[in-house]
């Protein structure tokens, strides 16, 4: 739990996998507030590629060490756990403007559920504009190059899941 003077925000996602864009967003989100909290979404409806647990201990490695980052996992409303978390600010990353109208809606929805809480877009370095966890596990799985896209420890367990067969690799 936080005390209302810590500065703490929630950063959400599925995390599907990790990428530099959302490290960059991070980055960027530990400078404005005192914490962050990336929090991952289980969704038992979609069949991500890393399990929760995965995500999590992925994150967690690449945070290691840097004690205004926490890492956690969410169910059910993001402003039901936002608010449990007595967070104030949900951060989200705006690459360009196909994500805007989704955002938009995702923003006015989670403010009409929750006045209190506000979401705070931020803008990725510009190398990360197009970088998308979906075009990430695309091009892995076809068998093309994500050097630079993703940090190395999820670049590994890509290519783990593509030996056991999970990644759907090419022949
Ligand atoms: O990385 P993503 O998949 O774009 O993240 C979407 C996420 C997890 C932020 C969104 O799906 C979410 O908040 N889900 C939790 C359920 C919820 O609160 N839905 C209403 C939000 S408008």
């Amino acid at each position: 739990m936080t005390d209302r003077t810590t500065r703490l925000a929630v950063y959400p996602g599925s995390f599907d996998p990790l990428t530099n864009g959302h490290i960059d967003i991070i980055e960027r989100g530990v400078k404005l507030f005192d914490r962050i909290v990336m929090a991952i979404l289980v969704n038992v409806e979609k069949a991500p590629l890393f399990t929760a647990e995965e995500r999590v201990a992925t994150a967690r490695e690449v945070f290691r060490g840097q004690h205004n980052v926490e890492v956690e996992t969410f169910q059910g409303l993001l402003v039901d756990y936002a608010r449990h978390r007595r967070a104030h600010v949900i951060v989200r990353g705006l690459r360009a403007v196909s994500d805007f109208e989704y955002e938009l809606q995702m923003a006015l929805m989670n403010r009409r559920l929750s006045s209190e809480i506000e979401t705070v877009f931020m803008m990725p370095a510009e190398p990360f504009t197009y970088v998308s966890s979906r075009l990430v596990k695309e091009v892995f799985s076809l068998g093309g190059s994500v050097d630079g896209l993703v940090p190395a420890v999820v670049e590994a367990q890509l290519r783990a899941k593509r030996l056991s067969g999970a990644g759907d690799a090419p022949p």
